[in-house]
């Protein structure tokens, strides 16, 4: 026959498997294990039947405060089972937010496209279109065209890549790398009519070995205007007014210059001086100097004299408009052409111009 201490002898074995009990499934054998159908506890409910109304009122009463007791213990420990269960399975999925972030790493513009950007949209405002023209290009565009012949003299300073040479293309011409950007003067020419107001900014190629100013790729913007009555002066005045845009005071934000700029150097006069030079193509010739941006003239580290070199310049020259189908007794032009490169050195203060190629972030990222 089971005794009260019986009853309470289970109950404490119950209680100490229940907290031992460390996931729900644990728990609910130890809830079948006493109070499921054939569970002890229910099983001496079950034998009540048998005993004296006194024993019955006894063991009866005892087993039904532990059966209560013991189900409200299993209660608890689910709840407290359930709590530790969803606050591991979040410690798991949960997200770290001190933890450094992922950095994004934006990139932007080349000082190279930078500055061709900056060029280009100074010639759009003054109502220049923009042309472009083949990197690899025929012989007769590059040279011939532009008053060039194979034996000119003034082809060994512009010394190239040749592609392939002449009698093996159909067109029974050599293919060069371009070695400026001068050929797409013609072939502009070529496919329309005047007037003509276009700059082509791009890639040129010589053989020159690589040096702080020298390399064997690097940009050039090209400018074309022919039209009624172009003369020397509009040249002159188209190139000021580039200038005055491109390196003048008002635009002056850069860092070589700032310094000049504190000191107040004066800066009143033309932006431009022209000395006599010779191209092929054109005639009368010109390089073009501009006013130092960073001494206003007045000569330093940068310039010595005052003066940059920045471009060459002149009237297209009658051969070339005759070699295009135009007529020189009816239009005239200029043309001109600019190391981008060479700009983006003076501007931005950069030392070698093998920089601007080794595409070293470090450098890039500074502009
Ligand atoms: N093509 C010349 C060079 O690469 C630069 C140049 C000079 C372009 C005079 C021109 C020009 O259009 O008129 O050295």
């Amino acid at each position: 026959m089971v005794t009260r201490a019986d009853i309470e002898n289970m109950y404490e074995k119950a209680k100490t498997a229940v907290v031992k009990a460390t996931n729900l499934q644990q728990l609910d054998q130890v809830r079948v294990e006493y109070l499921g159908k054939k569970g002890k506890i229910t099983s001496v409910l079950k034998t009540l039947g048998q005993l004296t109304p006194e024993e019955r009122k006894e063991i009866g009463q005892a087993a039904n405060k532990i059966r209560q007791n013991l189900e409200s213990d299993i209660t608890d420990r689910q709840e407290e089972l359930s709590r530790e269960e969803v606050a591991k399975r979040l410690a798991a999925e949960s997200v770290d937010i001190s933890l450094p972030g992922r950095e994004r790493v934006y990139g932007h513009r080349h000082l190279i496209s930078q500055v061709i950007k900056e060029i280009t949209d100074i010639f759009i405002g003054l109502g220049y279109k923009v042309a472009e023209g083949p990197e690899v290009e025929l012989d007769y565009y590059n040279f011939k065209a532009l008053n060039t012949p194979a034996d000119h003299p003034a082809r060994s300073l512009q010394d190239t890549f040749y592609i392939r040479k002449a009698g093996v293309h159909p067109a029974d011409d050599d293919i060069v790398l371009r070695t400026h950007t001068s050929p797409v003067q013609i072939r502009v020419m070529k496919s329309q009519e005047p007037p003509v107001y276009i700059i082509a900014p791009g890639r040129a190629f010589r053989r020159d070995v690589p040096d702080p100013t020298h390399s064997p790729m690097f940009h050039q913007v090209e400018g074309l205007a022919v039209d009624k009555g172009i003369t020397f002066g509009d040249l002159k005045g188209t190139l000021e007014e580039f200038s005055r845009q491109m390196f003048g005071r008002k635009s002056q934000v850069r860092v070589v210059a700032r310094e000049a700029f504190e000191a107040g150097i004066a800066e009143d006069g033309p932006q431009i001086r022209l000395r006599p030079h010779f191209f092929p193509f054109t005639e009368p010739s010109a390089e073009v100097d501009v006013r130092c941006f960073a001494c206003g003239g007045v000569g330093c580290r940068i310039c010595g004299s005052g003066w940059l070199e920045i471009l060459g310049a002149g009237m297209v020259d009658p051969n070339v408009l005759i070699e295009v189908g135009y007529n020189p007794e009816e239009v005239s032009g200029f043309a001109f052409g600019m190391g981008v490169e060479r700009i983006a050195m003076l501007l931005y203060g950069v030392p070698d111009i093998r920089m601007f190629f080794e595409n070293d972030t470090r450098f890039a990222e500074q502009f």
